[in-house]
């Protein structure tokens, strides 16, 4: 699989996301407790941006109608949402705030609405 420089560490906040496109796919960065993870930016209960909802605990949380999703696994912790989100393998190289973060190719690895 191959791996995408998507941002500096430091670009995250911490206990935040960001949101970076691979592709024409959206993908959430997310910065939660010293560790990095990497979600498809979109809730899997309406098309919703996820990188504009809180992150704590291990999650992100949908802003619009208050899912959560599990950042290891994309599961999703609570209602409404019963569908898991896709996430990315995350490699982070370097130390510090100017590590880079490298994603898992989400446009090779997330079927297409055509697919
Ligand atoms: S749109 Fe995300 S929980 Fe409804």
């Amino acid at each position: 699989m191959p791996m995408i420089d998507v941002c500096a560490v430091g670009d995250i906040p911490d206990n935040g996301s960001l949101r970076v496109m691979i592709g024409d796919r959206a993908v959430a960065v997310a910065r939660c407790d010293g560790e990095v993870y990497a979600i498809l930016d979109v809730c899997s209960h309406a098309d919703v941006p996820l990188s504009e909802g809180e992150v704590a605990d291990c999650a992100i949380e949908c802003w619009l109608h208050g899912s959560a999703f599990d950042l290891r696994t994309g599961v999703p912790l609570s209602l409404p949402a019963t569908v898991p989100v896709p996430v990315f393998a995350v490699e982070v190289q370097g130390e510090g705030d100017s590590a880079r973060v490298l994603v898992a190719d989400a446009s090779v690895s997330v079927p297409g609405p055509s697919a």
